[in-house]
């Protein structure tokens, strides 16, 4: 399916989703934000595909935010509903029940550090800056960064970040907790696949009931988050890649998992 803003491929079962839109270091235009919604609703159809790693094209940025020519003439209600738009767009990435990993290549600022923290898995090149400098324009973040970013380094490391607006490199956004792993510049596409890679390599029930389970539990008191993770348990003994797995390991073999 061609697409504007993004480039879309599928190779071996993993799908790449590039932002292009270089000359604007990748913005998110109300187009792009779009054409993620349908690229990821194209992912989640499609049986040839696995997971997903998303990046940007060049090698300057990732997405150095939403594309501030066009938030400059929103009102109230239109910004209201450019926020309610990007966060159901990034929902959509977050509960994915397909991995996928965000490579991020450079700039992921704004709009940018909120698809990226979207995404289940953040790689980064060594190279790449991330922030959350709306308050810079006068507006907060509006997909995801305020809710997403405390829980994933913590109320006090996300309000520094988003009340300085300073920009924090690839190695200090790795001792906070923002990403997983930083590699060499060149090494990024390959180590991004290789880890998805890792992952589909395993039974796809056990990998989407894994994600859902951690997704829901972020927003459950523990005990439900536990009887959840109870259920998705025997849920999943109920599969033949259950049978498939534990009887490779008995037999010193590798598993071929088969989605059932
Ligand atoms: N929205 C729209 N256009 C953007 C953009 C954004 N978020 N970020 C970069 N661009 C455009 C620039 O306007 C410029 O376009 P032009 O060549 O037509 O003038 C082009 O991308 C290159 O950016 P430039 O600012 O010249 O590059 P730089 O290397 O000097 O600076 C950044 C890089 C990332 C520091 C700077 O572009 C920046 O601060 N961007 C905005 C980041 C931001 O506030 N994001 C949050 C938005 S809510």
């Amino acid at each position: 399916m061609p697409f504007e803003n993004l480039a879309f491929d599928v190779h071996d079962r993993v799908a790449t989703i590039r932002v292009n839109r270089p000359d604007k270091l990748n913005a998110l235009n109300d187009e792009t934000i779009a054409e993620l919604d349908e690229a990821m609703a194209l992912v989640e159809r499609r049986d040839d595909v696995a997971g997903v790693l998303i990046t940007g094209a060049g090698t300057k940025a990732f997405v150095a935010g939403a594309d501030i020519a066009e938030l400059s003439r929103q009102g109230p209600t239109d910004g209201q509903a450019r926020a309610r738009t990007g966060q159901a767009a990034f929902s959509r990435i977050e509960s994915c029940p397909k991995p996928v990993i965000a490579a991020v290549n450079g700039f992921a600022l704004g709009g940018g550090c909120e698809l990226a923290m979207a995404c289940h898995i953040r790689i980064a090149a060594d190279t790449a800056k991330f922030g959350q400098p709306e308050l810079k324009l006068g507006i907060t973040p509006g997909y995801g960064g305020t809710q997403r970013l405390a829980r994933l380094v913590g109320k006090g490391r996300a309000l520094q970040l988003l009340l300085t607006c300073e920009m924090i490199d690839a190695a200090e956004a790795y001792r906070i907790g923002l990403v997983n792993k930083v590699v060499p510049a060149a090494e990024l596409p390959g180590e991004a696949e290789r880890m998805l890679r890792q992952i589909i390599a395993f039974g796809p029930l056990a990998v989407a009931l894994c994600i859902e389970a951690v997704n829901r539990g972020d927003d459950l008191p523990l005990d439900a988050g536990l009887e959840l993770e109870a259920s998705y348990f025997g849920l999943l003994s109920a599969t033949a890649d259950m049978h498939e797995g534990m009887q490779a390991f008995l037999e010193k073999r590798a598993a071929r998992f088969s989605g059932r």
